[in-house]
């Protein structure tokens, strides 16, 4: 019997990353089913009982999903963080959790540079902005969306500094960026921070009254990462006191609609995460899903496994 291969994505792929997805599991001779849209959790739970392989994007893979899948043997998040997939159920179960690293990164590293643009020019309001030339833009966390910013970065004349623990400073200095080896040190020395940290418990509220509080005068923040990175009460104090901030984050904050009429055009949110949605990086990361899903089931290849 050939594997079936379920996407299940609320948020659809561009159509051509579909079609795309569809002819690689026909060459493979794999079943291909789609579930787009759905509103209620339960159909996704439903729509698993059966398949070998799932791909997703944001969708809730949750340990009820895990549990009512009879022959489930790997999920593929279509992206970068997997913060929405429960990898200690599916090791539980013995199904393999993978991302597909790098295959968005460019999309989402443009759209913070819309949101800069977009924040600097008072929301495109008619007035007088300012230019990111000449700014210094820090980056926190120098993964591959970071690096794609700065390689962005250089475009516009910024001056670009970064932290990541993680990161060799050879790597950063080979990329034309300053290191600092201290997260304060970025918080206090540049007028734009763009997020890049996954949301894992050690990050959560990682941004917070600590760094809030020792940020220079005019300083904007770009998350395109995750909201749970951003402690929201620290960050309501912190421009209720401050008129001088700007915040954008790629998907709403829990407080959006406090925040919203608090700060009116100091903050803005985009409808609908929208960072890796678009036609290039809904074809990369769905094809690269595809392709991770034969090769484990063809070669037992775990190259890009989250969850070992
Ligand atoms: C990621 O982690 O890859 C991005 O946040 C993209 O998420 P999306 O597939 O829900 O747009």
């Amino acid at each position: 019997m050939s594997n079936k291969i379920l996407v299940a994505t609320e948020k659809p792929f561009a159509k051509k990353a579909v079609e795309d997805i569809k002819n690689i599991c026909k060459n493979a001779n794999y079943e291909f089913i789609l579930l787009e849209k759905y509103e209620d959790q339960n159909k996704l739970v439903k729509a698993v009982e059966n398949v070998d392989a799932l791909i997703v994007r944001s969708d809730k893979v949750t340990r009820e999903v895990i549990e009512n899948s009879n022959n489930l043997k790997v999920v593929v998040r279509a992206g970068a963080g997997y913060d929405n997939l429960d990898c200690e159920a599916a090791k539980e179960k013995g199904v393999v959790c993978m991302n597909t690293p790098g295959q968005n990164s460019n999309a989402v590293a443009e759209l913070a540079f819309g949101m800069m643009v977009f924040m600097a020019r008072g929301q495109f309001n008619g007035k007088p902005g300012t230019e990111l030339k000449g700014k210094k833009l820090g980056i926190h966390a120098y993964g591959n969306v970071g690096m794609n910013v700065a390689r962005i970065a250089k475009g516009f004349g910024m001056d670009v500094a970064a932290f990541d623990p993680f990161v060799d400073n050879e790597k950063m200095i080979a990329d034309g960026v300053s290191p600092v080896d201290s997260v304060e040190k970025l918080y206090n020395t540049c007028d734009y921070i763009s997020l890049h940290l996954p949301s894992i418990p050690e990050t959560q509220k990682f941004v917070n009254d600590k760094l809030f509080s020792i940020m220079k005068p005019g300083v904007t923040i770009i998350n395109t990462a995750r909201k749970e990175v951003v402690c929201e009460d620290s960050l309501i104090k912190i421009f209720s006191e401050r008129e001088d901030l700007k915040y954008a984050s790629d998907i709403a904050p829990v407080k959006k609609d406090e925040m919203m009429e608090k700060f009116g055009n100091r903050v803005y949110f985009t409808p609908k995460k929208m960072g890796a949605q678009t036609l290039e990086a809904n074809i990369n990361a769905g094809v690269a899903s595809i392709n991770q899903i034969i090769n484990y089931f063809e070669k037992g290849d775990t190259t890009y496994q989250v969850n070992k």
